[in-house]
């Protein structure tokens, strides 16, 4: 797929959006992201389907709830997956690969893999129990100010921040922050991984740049994925493939993913490989 927006912008307009205006996304816009969609793949090999929903045609709409967290949304889209080992991961690189899309429009978006009623998605959205279904997303244009709880929720979870460089980004091992100039080239996407989106704002991708070789891990936080049947954060680690991959390619940096690429290396508790970028 060709990236069809420039990544830094596209990156720094993505914000969470949980209120909506009452204007209509026009029937251009709607084919134009469902074009975009249909074009959509990931570099783990998983299979990621998107069920759209307008929501003005469901009958009992009341089961299409989010717990207050979004208001004013007519359109979702909701993500499946079958339950296979990196399935999580492409998710998260497919969708984010949206929101940056649908960012780019100036339409808005929130990943929920938490606060909306499953059962009731699912069944408006014809989804089976055969398929995982982690994520919806709400999209449409954004109301001109965020509503009360939104604000207390992104106070609470510090939405606004992200973690410094030195406590992601590390050098031959899990312990040295590495410095900008020994990212050299790669300073770049890893800035884009550290703005990227993640459940609760966690931010749980850490890399050690190995000789050329970027080494993507998950800081797992105990406990947070538990009221759920697959690790969250995966998802996330996906988003950091998205944004590292869009990066390195926008800048005509080779390289490829592969998940068998674990270097030896002492991983303080909790922290698991995920997956390398390997330079070409
Ligand atoms: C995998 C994932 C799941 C999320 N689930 C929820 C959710 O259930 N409810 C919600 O309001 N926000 C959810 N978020 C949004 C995050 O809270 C948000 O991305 C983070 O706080 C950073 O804020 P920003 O998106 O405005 O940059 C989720 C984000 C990700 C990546």
């Amino acid at each position: 797929m060709k990236i069809p927006f420039p990544v830094k912008e596209s990156v720094i307009a993505r914000t969470s959006v949980r209120n909506y205006s009452d204007q209509v996304i026009s029937a251009e816009e709607q084919q134009a992201l469902e074009a975009f969609i249909s074009d959509l793949d990931n570099p783990f090999a998983r299979q990621v389907s998107f069920h759209f929903l307008d929501q003005t045609h469901v009958q009992g709409r009341e089961t299409l709830g989010t717990y207050g967290v979004i208001k004013g949304a007519r359109h979702y889209i909701g993500t499946t997956i079958k339950p296979e080992p990196q399935a999580l991961e492409a998710l998260g690189y497919e969708l984010e690969s949206v929101m940056l899309y649908l960012a780019h429009r100036g339409i808005g978006a929130c990943w929920l893999g938490g606060t909306f009623n499953r059962s009731g998605f699912a069944s408006a959205m014809g989804i089976g129990e055969a398929d995982r279904f982690p994520i919806i997303t709400p999209y449409g244009w954004p109301a001109a100010k965020k509503h009360i709880k939104e604000i207390m929720m992104r106070k609470v979870i510090k939405a606004d921040q992200r973690k410094n460089r030195q406590e992601l980004f590390f050098h031959q091992d899990l312990h040295t922050p590495l410095a900008p100039a020994e990212a050299a080239d790669l300073d770049f996407p890893l800035e884009m991984v550290r703005l990227a989106p993640s459940a609760s704002n966690k931010q749980p991708w850490r890399v050690v740049l190995k000789d050329t070789d970027c080494h993507f891990y998950e800081a797992k936080e105990p406990g947070y994925s538990d009221r759920f049947p697959y690790d969250i954060q995966r998802i996330d680690m996906g988003i950091a493939a998205c944004h590292f991959d869009f990066a390195v390619r926008e800048r005509g940096i080779k390289g490829h993913f592969d998940i068998d690429r674990k270097p030896d290396l002492q991983r303080p508790e909790h922290i698991e490989y995920v997956f390398s970028w390997i330079r070409d």
